[in-house]
């Protein structure tokens, strides 16, 4: 049987981080990827990067695409009632800002880096079962090429998603769960047109909420609230952009450029956080201990967090032989857990329609977007919030 000292599973952002971040520790691991590279590098999934994110990313050596490709921004515009308001993020914020960098670039860009000097990177191992967690010497049961392999682990971190399996290694009953699914879902959208703003807008709009994001300076990723179990081949093209346009419309000057639309996907929304993020010698990290709408751009965030807490607990335990971090890292994350998720809940809350929704409600929300744009403090509170809290 293989040995590690910390067996990965899964290969997405929270996965690929921790090992560059171990590598960087010369603390020894193994990650185990279910899905072929090319799938992995493809998924579309978030784009913004709070500082924090960045800052890992440039000292594990992974932000060289990132400084020349990434867009840098310093604020986001919200639009209601047909008006729109900029929050400022650095004047808020003491100096803070976000990037603008897809999922798939970071995920592209931590492989690389894996593959050309890292501990070993396994895609289409799909991991079976995680036993053991109580004992000194866990396993990973996985299968790779046809064969059936147990790689045993001094600790083994689950960064396998939501519906991954190493959730699964830790007994009912001693976790507590806590979770809240929405009333409406998200159609993603990419267009090879150049983005119609300098910066996100997020519209709350009585026909749903919409939001103007990019990939880049030529590609714009947009999204619409639709409802849940929608099909997108209910969403052609035209309806699309005509949709867009309504829910972005505003008394004043403003043009939404259309393009030829690349894909189009759905996306659920849901709260769901598992407590504690430990049991024995296996730890939850990411979208496999929480998930969160996505209207807060935190989901990728917390996850790096999570393996950045982490990844410093195992340096701590190889240097000093302490396992005093380990054992804070479920309490540590999830202070920051519940902060994120509490904004995305209000972010989406806020801005989106409900169906059951009555006028009152919607007299709250214009009520809560007009204090945002009164208020410093009110402001202040959510740039604080969206350019992402300090780590650890
Ligand atoms: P994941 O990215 O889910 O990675 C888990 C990895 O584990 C995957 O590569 C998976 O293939 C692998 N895996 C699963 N099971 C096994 C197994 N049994 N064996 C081996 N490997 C396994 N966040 C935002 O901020 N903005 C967005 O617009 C946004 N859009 C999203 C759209 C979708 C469809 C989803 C699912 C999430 C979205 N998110 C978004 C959230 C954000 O992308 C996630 O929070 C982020 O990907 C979390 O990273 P992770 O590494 O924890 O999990
Ligand atoms: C993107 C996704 C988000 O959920 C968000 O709040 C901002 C941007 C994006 O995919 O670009």
């Amino acid at each position: 049987m293989d040995h590690t000292t910390v067996g990965i599973v899964g290969g997405g952002p929270a996965g690929l981080l921790l090992a560059r971040l171990l590598h960087d520790s010369g603390v020894d691991c193994t990650v185990l990827e279910s899905r072929d590279r090319a799938y992995v590098e493809r998924r579309q999934r978030a784009g913004i990067l709070e500082q924090g994110t960045v800052d890992a990313l440039r000292r594990s050596g992974a932000a060289e695409r990132l400084e020349r490709e990434g867009l840098v921004h310093d604020g986001i515009e919200l639009r209601w009632n047909r008006r729109a308001q900029r929050i400022d993020f650095p004047s808020l914020t003491g100096g803070r800002r976000v990037w603008v960098y897809a999922q798939t670039e970071v995920v592209k860009d931590l492989i690389s880096l894996q593959i050309a000097h890292g501990a070993p990177l396994l895609f289409e191992a799909r991991v079976e079962t995680v036993a053991g967690a109580g004992t000194d010497r866990p396993v990973i049961h996985y299968l790779h090429e046809g064969r059936r392999r147990t790689l045993g682990c001094d600790y083994v971190v689950g960064c396998d998603g939501f519906h991954g399996v190493t959730r699964r290694a830790i007994p009912d009953g001693a976790t507590r769960t806590f979770e809240r699914v929405y009333p409406y879902s998200w159609l993603g959208v990419l267009a090879d047109v150049p983005p119609s703003c300098d910066e996100l807008i997020y519209a709350h709009s009585p026909r749903g909420f919409a939001l103007h994001s990019m990939r880049s300076t030529t590609v714009s990723r947009l999204y619409l609230q639709v409802s849940n179990g929608t099909d997108p081949a209910e969403w052609p093209d035209g309806r699309i952009w005509d949709e867009l346009d309504a829910r972005f419309a505003l008394d004043g000057d403003w043009r939404l450029e259309r393009g030829p639309i690349t894909s189009t996907s759905v996306l659920p929304m849901r709260s769901f956080v598992t407590e504690p993020m430990r049991w024995g010698r296996v730890l939850l990290a990411g979208d496999a201990a929480h998930i969160v709408p996505p209207t807060g751009a935190k989901g990728l965030n917390l996850a790096a967090s999570d393996v950045i807490v982490l990844a410093r607990a195992f340096a701590h335990l190889k240097e000093t032989g302490s396992a005093e971090l380990l054992d804070a890292y479920s309490d540590t994350c999830l202070r920051r857990v519940w902060r994120a998720e509490h904004f995305s809940y209000f972010m989406t809350t806020t801005l989106h329609t409900d169906p059951e929704q009555s006028d009152f409600d919607t007299r709250l929300q214009i009520s809560q977007l007009d204090r945002i744009a009164a208020s410093p403090h009110a402001a202040a509170e959510l740039a604080d919030n969206y350019t992402g809290l300090p780590i650890g």
